[in-house]
């Protein structure tokens, strides 16, 4: 049995929760939430901080789902206790931070993965097989987008851009799918703010590839709460023997009825276990701790797409074409 631990218990680490009970070969043992030290909601000891949990020496690996920018400290303290991790994207919102866990990660021996949670999506794990075996060439030029809603933005409170929340999603997945990186970026951003004022409603940006080739990202958490869909995806690819796209907004069914919420969840329990790109994610990190397969996105790649974010969120101050700088 791995025994698993989940430390912040918002939005997604109540995901992760359901998740961990339901996958053979793991029990959860601890959880961690500044909000719930004590509490006897979760069935399991319940700690007030990282480092109680880990004091506690219950846990063999963790997912660490607190805010964006609290990530790096509470990552260090885990390697440190010879934890596994699973670190929610983005591994950090500053690059030095994140280059300072890969260092961390590569040389603590430990399985450390960042959840960039595209990765398990099986429409885009078959865009980057489909790109990778040649089937649609290279890639010429494209766009990528991700709208959220107004009630996203609030529960971050301005803690975060949504270059960093959003965009992290899709500046991982369109590298990975189109097997490139980003060089240079030119980006804007809202002059309408969150409710909070922290943070523009949207960025857009262009990307430059390594192979000449230009991708737009649209990035914002501007949607009503009414929207009738839970996030409006796409990504979209031309290249130079072939084309590919992706739209998840309908999330490939529609129901409509007065007592139906909609969309109808589609990543719902299956006979009472989950599924879903989340599952998948926690199982691919469960079997990578133990060996069964190989890690399937490494914290270097987390600090890449870390560095794209940062040089994004420069551009739209300087309205400058910004180089990525990788390390
Ligand atoms: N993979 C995905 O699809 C996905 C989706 C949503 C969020 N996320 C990421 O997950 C992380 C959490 O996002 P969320 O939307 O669940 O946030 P949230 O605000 O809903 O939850 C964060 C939780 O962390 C707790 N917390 C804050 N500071 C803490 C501390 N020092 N120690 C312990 N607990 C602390 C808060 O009390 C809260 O319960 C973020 O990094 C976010 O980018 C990923």
């Amino acid at each position: 049995m791995l025994r698993v631990g989940v430390i912040g218990l918002g939005a997604i680490g109540r995901e992760h929760l359901d998740i961990y009970r339901n996958l053979p070969g793991v029990q959860l043992t601890a959880v961690a939430d500044a909000r719930f030290p004590g509490s006897d909601e979760f069935g399991v000891p319940s700690f007030g901080s990282t480092d109680a949990l880990l004091g506690s020496g219950l846990v063999d690996a963790v997912s660490l789902c607190t805010p964006d920018d609290i990530h790096y400290q509470d990552s260090l303290s885990i390697l440190e206790a010879g934890v596994h991790l699973l670190l929610e994207k983005p591994v950090s919102t500053s690059a030095e931070e994140a280059e300072n866990l890969v260092k961390a990660a590569e040389s603590s021996g430990l399985t450390v993965m960042p959840g960039h949670t595209l990765r398990f999506e099986p429409k885009y794990l078959t865009a980057h097989r489909l790109v990778e075996s040649g089937h649609i060439g290279d890639v010429v030029h494209g766009y990528v987008r991700r709208n959220n809603k107004t009630s996203v933005a609030d529960r971050v409170k301005g803690r975060t851009s949504v270059t960093f929340f959003l965009g992290i999603h899709d500046i991982d997945a369109v590298t990975w799918v189109a097997g490139r990186r980003v060089t240079a970026v030119q980006a804007m951003e809202t002059t309408q703010r969150t409710s909070d004022g922290g943070q523009a409603v949207a960025v857009t940006a262009n990307l430059r590839l390594d192979n000449g080739g230009i991708i737009q990202l649209e990035a914002a958490w501007g949607l009503p709460d009414d929207f009738p869909t839970d996030i409006d995806a796409r990504l979209r690819l031309v290249a130079d023997r072939g084309e590919l796209s992706i739209d998840i907004h309908e999330q490939g069914m529609r129901a409509f009825g007065d007592t139906l919420g909609y969309p109808v969840p589609v990543a719902a329990s299956m006979y009472g276990k989950t599924q879903g790109a989340l599952h998948e994610e926690l199982d691919a990190f469960v079997r990578a701790v133990r060996g069964e397969i190989p890690l399937p996105i490494t914290m270097r790649e987390g600090a890449d797409a870390v560095h794209v974010a940062t040089a994004i969120d420069k551009a739209i101050r300087t309205g400058s074409v910004e180089e990525v700088t990788y390390r």
